[in-house]
């Protein structure tokens, strides 16, 4: 017999729930989706009846999907325990639809719907982990089969559009069936640890806010860089480029947390209206602008590593994949009293160094400095790998003679700190969707005006028609990269030597 979950202590039980995922076999569900959903349950976070329903086109069985998800999950969940992954499996249930095809309105929905019923006291959640251009479709039908209940939620998975008017039809389209507060739009980089650690570090301590401006802050680096490329994802990433898929929603995001004004409660609207707010104090980039305040590189093969052009596909380069960026860089400015002047850089890219996500908030020097060599402090917030959070000070360097100054970082390494396993993103913001909490995931209205403010930097890209900048795989990224904080003699943060 399978074990019961044991309710995690200090919480609410857990609503039983029947969570619907659409690309349920999809790479999303089977890296993200489904190890966060079994560690949630191995955490007793998930009610003993509550199932995992996976739609997708693959007509498989139950046990086809439970033979599939044990051979590509299992081994990547550490730490599993053969019960619980036993009762975690028995939760699956796969059913067949297309929802590009007619005949789904009559044998998938109908299976589904035999799936469901009875059950409509259950909260019902549909994730849709897959292509934007099938949110509208899939809401539309699962209406018109009878199955948007009372107690539905709809989670969408970025990208949300293309462009404004696209992300605008798409909620139009989920907004015929599903009311905002149904609508969970998800950005996963706010399910991080210390995305969520910054909402406290800032407005749990007193000590950061007095300073928390222009006066005392000279810029701020928004950077997530990754090692890998993007083979086998041409098809997607042709139509993206990394201006779309990270900085419109992942670094803007956190860009937003950096800069907002302290909300006056902890809660789902509060926070976001203080959001919104940042992102309609950007300043616009277009035009000349855009030439000085943005640059866009591609990777180009280097020793032993492909170019994105060469990439493993199963399609060939087209004329668009010539054109787009896999790295980008932007000196971004919030226009109000707090950061009037401060740059904020943002900076992504694929086929860079390391892998790494970071926050730093470069403070400015002290206004008269009695020793020689020292240098301003720096806070850096680390969301991957090791996360924790580092403030570097002045310090003296012992021994005797002259005072010699070192900067050395005062650390809060959440792991060391708290013996705790850093949960994956995807679990925490799963748990919102089930506990019906949606503090932290996007609003209609902080997408579009996210959208609002690239438009016009892809714009002025496509009529430009210059290509992006060639950087050899591995590398720091294009030089212009390195000019766009040149110019004003400040540098990106690179790694601390081990
Ligand atoms: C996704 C992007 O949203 O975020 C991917 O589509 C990117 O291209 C990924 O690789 C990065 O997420 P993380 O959590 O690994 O930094």
């Amino acid at each position: 017999m399978n074990p019961s979950p044991t309710p995690v202590t200090g919480h609410e039980p857990p609503h039983v729930a029947d969570l619907i995922v659409f690309g349920g076999t999809g790479d999303l569900s089977m890296r993200k989706l489904l190890p966060a959903l079994y560690h949630c349950d191995r955490d007793g976070r998930l009610a003993p009846e509550t199932r995992i329903i996976a739609l997708s086109r693959g007509g498989l069985t139950d046990a086809d999907l439970r033979g599939k998800v044990d051979a590509q999950v299992r081994g990547s969940v550490p730490g599993d325990d053969p019960a619980v992954w036993r009762r975690f499996v028995s939760r699956l249930r796969h059913v067949t639809l297309d929802v590009h095809s007619e005949d789904a309105l009559h044998d998938g929905w109908r299976s589904l719907g035999e799936l469901l019923a009875g059950h409509d006291d259950r909260d019902r959640i549909f994730y849709l982990a897959s292509p934007p251009m099938t949110f509208g479709p899939f809401c539309r039908q699962a209406h018109r089969a009878g199955l948007v209940t009372p107690r539905s939620r709809v989670v969408l998975e970025k990208p949300l559009g293309r462009d404004l008017a696209s992300a605008r039809e798409i909620n139009d389209e989920v907004g015929a069936i599903f009311t905002e507060s149904q609508t969970y739009r998800i950005d996963h980089y706010l399910g991080k640890e210390t995305v969520q650690n910054l909402l406290v570090l800032r407005f749990a301590n007193a000590f950061l806010e007095p300073v928390w401006n222009s006066l005392w802050i000279d810029h701020v680096q928004i950077t997530a860089t990754e090692t890998v490329g993007t083979p086998g994802r041409r098809g997607y990433y042709d139509q993206a480029g990394a201006l779309r898929d990270m900085v419109q929603n992942h670094l803007l995001q956190l860009l937003c947390l950096v800069a907002m004004e302290p909300p006056a409660r902890n809660d789902r609207e509060a926070i976001r209206d203080e959001k919104l707010k940042v992102l309609q104090a950007l300043r616009p980039i277009s035009g000349t602008e855009a030439d000085r305040f943005t640059v866009r590189g591609q990777y180009a093969a280097a020793p032993g590593m492909p170019g994105y052009l060469d990439e493993p596909d199963s399609s060939p380069p087209t004329g668009r994949s010539y054109q787009v960026e896999t790295f980008t860089a932007i000196r971004a400015e919030v226009k109000n009293w707090r950061w009037a002047g401060v740059p904020f850089y943002l900076r992504t890219g694929k086929r860079l160094p390391s892998r790494r996500s970071e926050i730093v908030v470069q403070f400015k020097d002290v206004p008269h400095s009695i020793f020689p060599g020292g240098s301003p402090n720096r806070l850096v917030l680390r969301l991957q790998p090791s996360e924790g959070i580092d403030l570097h000070i002045m310090s003296k360097e012992p021994g005797a003679g002259e005072v010699a100054l070192r900067p050395a970082p005062l650390g809060l390494s959440f792991a060391r700190a708290f013996g705790a396993r850093v949960p994956d993103a995807y679990e925490r913001l799963l748990m919102d969707v089930m506990g019906g909490n949606p503090t932290l995931f996007m609003r209609r209205d902080e997408v579009e005006a996210a959208w609002s403010w690239i438009d016009p930097i892809l714009a002025t890209w496509d009529e430009s028609g210059i290509l992006p900048e060639p950087y050899p795989a591995g590398s720091a990224g294009p030089p212009s990269a390195h000019e766009l904080l040149g110019r004003s003699g400040r540098a990106w943060h690179e790694e601390e030597p081990a």
